[in-house]
């Protein structure tokens, strides 16, 4: 998908050539230079319009390495850079992701951390352990947010289902620009917001959701958190083993 390598070979081939070769080069670097432009200008298109992108890795590249060419990793308190995600059983007691709450099942649909004021802007998965039946899923949240109001979006107001830092602070589903819906970890505290809530649940169950597979371990997908919904597909017995990473970028420089 990209360039960097043909442009470099270029540059050190014809550095020791004559005055035309060096021409030639730099129409070469331009041309590449073009087109790799042009792809990161379709890339930021695709993400905009679908909230989310599918990126390649280049060969040994680590995951942070990848996040860092595409975007400025998110620094969040107690949280390595580079989560591992790995299917495991449920955890019935005090869960607290989606993970110990719903082991091999299917996860609902929700934003990450839809729970926080601001939840992270975008995050990446990589996949370093592909798996054949497991899908992630998406919509894009402009599909269950149709035909809502302002005043109804300002008034229905929802709350972490936990304190966060001893606080309940109220949120709203769609503000600044920003989606958010999370049917466990955020509730509804005004009865606007419960009819919301209600009509948002019904819009997901008609919804088309896509089912997006990382099948290679060059295969990432970068998603805008504030835009689509994420889930995944039930995990069955022969694909525990699948292995993904993760890591929350603020930015994303295409
Ligand atoms: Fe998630």
């Amino acid at each position: 998908m990209f360039s960097f390598p043909l442009v470099v070979h270029c540059v050190l081939g014809f550095g020791i050539f004559n005055d035309h070769s060096c021409w030639f080069a730099r129409q070469v670097i331009l041309v590449v230079s073009v087109s790799e432009t042009a792809n990161l200008r379709n890339l930021a298109t695709q993400l905009g319009e679908d909230g989310y992108v599918r990126v390649k890795a280049a060969k040994a590249e680590t995951t942070i390495e990848i996040a860092r060419r595409f975007g400025t990793l998110s620094v969040i308190p107690d949280l390595s850079p580079v989560q591992e995600l790995i299917p495991r059983a449920a955890e019935q007691t005090s869960a607290s992701s989606y993970g110990e709450m719903y082991g091999l099942r299917e996860f609902p649909l929700h934003t990450d951390m839809a729970h926080w004021y601001v939840p992270p802007h975008y995050f990446l998965l990589r996949c370093v352990l592909p798996v054949p039946h497991v899908k992630t899923l998406v919509v894009h949240s402009r599909h269950l947010f149709v035909d809502e109001d302002e005043v109804t979006l300002r008034r229905a107001l929802f709350r972490p289902r936990r304190r966060l830092d001893g606080r309940l602070t109220s949120l709203r589903l769609y503000e600044s620009g920003r989606y958010r819906w999370d049917p466990i970890f955020i509730v509804p505290i005004t009865k606007t917001a419960v009819e919301l809530r209600e009509r948002i649940v019904w819009r997901i169950a008609s919804a088309k959701i896509e089912e997006l597979s990382l099948d290679d371990t060059m295969d990432c997908i970068i998603f805008d958190n504030w835009s689509v919904l994420h889930g995944r597909t039930n995990v069955t017995m022969d694909c525990v083993n699948r292995r993904i990473e993760r890591v929350y970028l603020d930015a994303v420089h295409l």
